[in-house]
């Protein structure tokens, strides 16, 4: 089938070389020339395991290219994927839905032919029927149906989430629609992957309830920590004794710095905006505190540090492991690890952050935070380090050896995946957060 996918972000690129990897032509489409160049070389604009390899393979394979052209897509498709962000407006809580319409504007009056949009982006609910009114308006000739397909991919992940999903779930006007999106997902559907067929506002709805049930599910536990820190209880057996219970599983039930990123954030922010507009806001109202408990933990983690330093950051040497929003990705978007970097550097320390994959990106955001890649060089004149990203190889680092390099051996662990014990037999006074002390 020919397929376009309109937006090449970490969702839609990825998107494109999977559905190329299933056998279909695809054209990825973006705004951004300098992205469709290096993808059309074979090159990832951004770090995600197995995507380059993808990539690669599918180019090769003559099924996947790449354009800057709506037109260009508008002729060449039979199924668009929409793929392109839905930020947080500025000044604003909700989504910015600007570049969803834009495509919507720059492809649909190319129409020519029957064709199915299928949005892909997590949108506010009523957004597919928004744009329903709005193509049949742009594309008066053509029969274009507005179908949405949420994606729950995540970074780090998603390679292995667009071709063996947990789950597809299709929102669609017709049984044509829903025919359509069967055969772009054959080779899924032939894997028992379950697929649930719904109307357009309910799958809508699927991806922000699975964002927002996510988040609830850490600032959850990341509440209950703020209470084991308060009384001197330990967060850790507490979790794996929750988790052990088959009804609440212990999967998003690590305590510690927070979720970040581009998606679990502005998503509740904007569910809770969109159920405001709707005039049933009481009834999202916990998302306040769950985005309240979520970003109270950052500043926990600054006291914290404060506190360990015996009260002062002026003038102090602070090392931070990790930049991006979590480990597998080079991802900074409202990154916990960066926003603590920010706010110890904005209280007087001097700030060495460490990151094995995010620095580029991270050093564009906050160019007032001095970077490395060489991990040991991190450590170096340190009087306090912070783990605030949990990367698998900061758990590979040898305390031993790292006592020597640092003015004081002192670290917190903002993400309790460090072996304490290990640390602490390795000179080191370890705080980790909810958890006691000694
Ligand atoms: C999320 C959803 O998981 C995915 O389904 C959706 O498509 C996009 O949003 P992603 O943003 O890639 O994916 O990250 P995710 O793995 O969900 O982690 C989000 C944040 O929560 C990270 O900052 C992570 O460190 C944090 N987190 C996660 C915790 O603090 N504790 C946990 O137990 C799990």
């Amino acid at each position: 089938m020919r397929i376009t996918v309109i937006g090449t972000g970490y969702l839609g690129a990825v998107h494109a070389a999977g559905m190329a990897q299933l056998g279909h032509d695809v054209l990825g489409v973006d705004v951004d020339e300098g992205k469709i160049e290096q993808l059309a070389n074979g090159h990832a604009p951004f770090f995600e395991p197995g995507f380059p390899e993808l990539l690669r393979n599918n180019i090769s394979a003559g099924r996947l290219n790449f354009s800057t052209s709506l037109k260009q897509a508008a002729e060449f498709g039979e199924v668009h994927f929409i793929c392109v962000g839905t930020p947080q407006r500025p000044g604003s809580t909700a989504a910015d839905m600007k570049y969803v319409d834009a495509v919507i504007e720059g492809l649909v009056p190319h129409l020519q032919r029957p064709c199915l949009i299928v949005g892909k982006s997590t949108v506010p609910v009523g957004t597919a029927a928004r744009l329903t009114t709005k193509v049949a308006e742009l594309a008066p000739l053509a029969k274009v149906e507005v179908a949405w397909n949420p994606e729950f991919l995540r970074e780090g992940f998603a390679v292995n989430d667009t071709l063996h999903p947990d789950r597809l779930v299709v929102g669609v006007a017709s049984p044509e629609a829903d025919a359509k999106l069967r055969e772009v997902y054959k080779t899924i559907l032939d894997a028992d992957t379950p697929y649930i067929s719904t109307d357009v506002a309910t799958a809508e709805l699927v991806k922000v309830s699975a964002n927002a049930f996510l988040a609830t599910k850490i600032s959850f536990i990341n509440a209950i920590s703020e209470i084991c820190e308060a009384v001197g209880a330990d967060i850790m057996p507490l979790a794996a004794a929750l988790g052990h219970d088959a009804r609440i599983g212990n999967r998003f039930l690590s305590p510690g710095l927070g979720f970040g990123g581009g998606c679990l954030p502005k998503d509740i922010r904007a569910f809770l905006a969109r159920a405001e507009e709707l005039g049933i806001e009481e009834s999202l109202a916990f998302l306040k505190n769950v985005d309240s408990i979520n970003v109270n933990r950052r500043r926990s983690a600054v006291n914290l540090a404060k506190g360990m330093l015996g009260g002062s950051l002026q003038n102090r040497r602070i090392t931070v492991l990790g930049a991006s929003f979590k480990p597998n990705s080079d991802d900074v978007r409202d990154s916990p690890a960066l926003s603590v970097a920010n706010a110890l550097q904005r209280q007087g320390a001097h700030v060495r952050v460490h990151d094995p994959e995010a620095v580029e990106n991270a050093r564009a955001v906050c160019q007032a935070l001095d970077y490395t890649t060489e991990v040991e060089k991190a450590f170096e004149g340190a009087e306090l380090t912070l783990h605030l990203t949990e990367w698998q190889e900061y758990r590979q680092l040898d305390p031993n050896r790292l006592s020597a390099l640092v003015t004081s051996p002192r670290i917190l662990d903002a993400r309790n995946t460090l072996d304490v014990d290990r640390w602490r037999a390795g000179g080191w006074t370890v705080r980790a957060m909810g958890r006691p002390s000694r």
